[in-house]
């Protein structure tokens, strides 16, 4: 009877202990399905759209990764309209999902909905862009890219290798003319990129041989990208020496507009942009572009990581940036084969 008793305890402690598994009281971390409070974790996932090539792969990265990580993901596509992101924000508040994350198109707009979230204590974390709050309290943590910094590169990069090839303005004049293919108006990275791309130039001992021609949104797409630098070319074909496009994809579709016009892209006008995807190292690689400032969008892995901290009560980082380099035309043939998008 005794040896029966010292049995079932042993059974019983056993099963005691798998059901803490993980140390927290919320949710647990192991390599197979996360959960919370004895469920699997899920997280409310708002994403804008389809809009660009990068943008493909992080939604590709961000279901990966719940995958991998266990975490049941309730994804929500946008279709480009905040308004779509509040309603689902609201929805994913009233199934108390376990955790919401969602990419901001534009940065302001969002304090009532977050302050509803914190209401309904759901921690949000905020992916790729960023907001402007008048309260930071209402996201636990954000994920993504510096857009400053990635507007700074751009000028850097253009200023040296203007120098470097000692090229000449093409319209006579003494001032190299810049075009620009904007992001989503009132977008951070838009902000953040334009910034940080005027901020450095002003900053340059080389200012004064620059000129911002025009400078318009493309809207982050290869269609509209086309279109503006179609407008450009219109009135300025024989004075741009620079595009600087906000995304890969608006300069491949300024590339066809480029050749259109009859001009040769990357040598009669010099073109920059920033992602990093793999339809630009191909432009590169043939001499139709110049240079891709990366920004990463591999974020699925480290959202997850995040995301299971927050609901394990652990402390996270209030800022978490992905790695991110910069790629000249030079290396794009010896790169392309390791690029992941
Ligand atoms: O927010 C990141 C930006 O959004 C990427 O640069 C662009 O391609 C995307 O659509």
């Amino acid at each position: 009877m005794k040896k029966i008793l010292a049995m079932l305890l042993a059974v019983m402690m056993m099963v005691v202990a798998a059901g803490c598994g993980g140390g927290g009281d919320k949710a647990s971390s192991g390599s197979g399905a996360a959960s919370s409070g004895g469920k699997k974790i899920t997280m409310g996932f708002s994403q804008i759209g389809a809009e660009s090539e990068w943008r493909t792969a992080n939604t590709e990265s961000v279901k990966k990764a719940a995958e991998e990580a266990g975490i049941e993901l309730q994804f929500s596509d946008a279709q480009q309209k905040q308004e779509n992101q509040i309603k689902a924000i609201r929805s994913f508040i009233a199934q108390g999902v376990d955790i919401i994350a969602f990419v901001p198109i534009v940065e302001t707009g969002w304090d009532t909905v977050l302050k509803e979230a914190k209401d309904a204590k759901i921690p949000v974390i905020v992916v790729d862009r960023d907001v402007k709050l008048a309260d930071d309290s209402l996201y636990v943590a954000k994920i993504g890219t510096d857009s400053l910094t990635e507007g700074k590169n751009v000028f850097k990069w253009i200023d040296e290798y203007m120098t470097k090839e000692n090229k000449k303005p093409r319209g006579g004049t003494d001032q190299f003319q810049v075009v620009v293919l904007e992001g989503t108006v009132g977008s951070s990275v838009a902000n953040g990129r334009q910034k940080g791309f005027k901020d450095e130039m002003a900053a340059s001992p080389n200012a004064a041989k620059y000129n911002i021609l025009a400078s318009q949104t493309g809207e982050f797409t290869r269609q509209k990208g086309q279109e503006v630098m179609e407008s450009f070319l219109k009135s300025d074909r024989d004075k741009i020496d620079i595009l600087f496009a906000h995304n890969d994809d608006m300069a491949l579709g300024a590339i066809q507009a480029i050749e259109a016009a009859g001009l040769k892209p990357g040598k009669d006008i010099t073109i920059i942009s920033i992602d990093g995807v793999k339809g630009i190292f191909q432009a590169m690689i043939e001499g139709k572009a110049n240079c891709t400032v990366e920004c990463n969008p591999l974020q699925g892995p480290v959202l997850m990581e995040t995301a299971k901290k927050i609901l394990n009560g652990e402390k996270v980082e209030k800022m978490v940036y992905v790695p991110e380099g910069v790629f000249p035309a030079d290396v794009a043939e010896k790169t392309l084969p390791e690029r992941k998008y």
